[in-house]
């Protein structure tokens, strides 16, 4: 079976799905969307993702012409024709084919477009990281705040490109405030004097679900967990790092700056921790994600 997408409510191989040349998603990065991993054919923290989508939406200036519901429903309809049981999910939405390629506001006259890719979901819980603090900044938020999910990522696709040639597999990215903020797509956690600390929103970073999840279930787990601004130092003397994300849960830091963590694996806090947010998943899925997105799906 091919991967699938569903195209603006047509469902058609990926390899087939074509965009309008003026689409301002291709033009301009005039877009946003989120990632969602499926545990079967339930999406894992919807609501979570489908807020965050609607903020990205008003961030940007964008009207919004469908609701949960039908988007829910074109998901299931995907999902289910490619049968790949767990999932990854790209919704993407754009602001649709302008008249012209104008960046202008009043060019943009067509409907949004929706996009959903639907993949066979690669296992990356709990896959390492080695980690390059690089020069590059993490753009300003006055500037375009990280909070907005849009598709104008070139500051973390040319992040990790430059991890990459250190030879690290992410980056952590500063503020111009010298404050630490994020990976280049994963949110970071450094443990400090025995506190798991991750940076506030206010360094300029995506409000991650895994990150916003995790500072609720750290503390149920006996762990202590705390908002605060990160430097450069503070790595050098963590006890542990990961980086969360959808996709990555809870992924170790086993090596910053070319040097080896912990003998180069996991530390010994963040493996436990991983197995207890499997099974965290687990049961929000059966209580609470599945009934909620049947009734969702089921809405008339
Ligand atoms: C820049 C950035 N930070 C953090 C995250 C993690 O967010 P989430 O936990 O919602 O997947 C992502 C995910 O794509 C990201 O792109």
């Amino acid at each position: 079976m091919p991967n699938l997408c569903n195209l603006d409510g047509v469902i058609v191989p990926e390899s087939e799905a074509r965009i309008p040349v003026l689409d301002r998603g291709f033009l301009f990065g005039d877009s946003i969307y989120e990632v969602v991993r499926t545990v079967g054919d339930v999406p894992f923290a919807w609501p979570e993702h489908w807020a965050r989508l609607v903020l990205s939406a008003r961030a940007i200036r964008l009207q919004l012409d469908l609701d949960e519901a039908t988007i829910a429903r074109r998901i299931a309809a995907t999902l289910a024709a490619a049968g790949h049981g767990d999932s990854y999910v790209r919704l993407v939405v754009t602001r649709g084919s302008g008249e012209a390629p104008n960046i202008d506001l009043a060019y943009a006259t067509g409907a949004p477009c929706w996009l959903a890719m639907v993949r066979p979901l690669s296992p990356m819980s709990g896959k390492p990281a080695k980690l390059a603090l690089i020069d590059r900044l993490r753009v300003d938020r006055k500037a375009l705040d990280p909070a907005t999910k849009s598709g104008n990522y070139l500051n973390s696709v040319l992040g990790l490109a430059e991890a990459k040639a250190l030879g690290a597999t992410d980056c952590v990215m500063a503020n111009h405030d010298g404050h630490l903020t994020e990976a280049s797509t994963s949110n970071l956690f450094v443990r400090l004097d025995g506190v798991w600390c991750t940076p506030p929103l206010d360094a300029g970073i995506l409000a991650g679900v895994t990150r916003a999840l995790l500072l609720a279930f750290l503390p149920r787990c006996g762990e202590r967990v705390a908002e605060r601004h990160l430097v450069r130092s503070d790595l050098l003397r963590a006890e542990e790092m990961f980086l969360s994300s959808t996709l990555r849960d809870i992924g170790p830091v086993t090596h910053l700056d070319g040097r080896a963590l912990h003998g180069g694996g996991p530390g010994p806090r963040v493996e436990a921790l991983l197995a207890k947010f499997h099974e965290f998943v687990a049961q929000r899925m059966r209580d609470h994600d599945g009934p909620r997105w049947r009734g969702l799906c089921s809405r008339a």
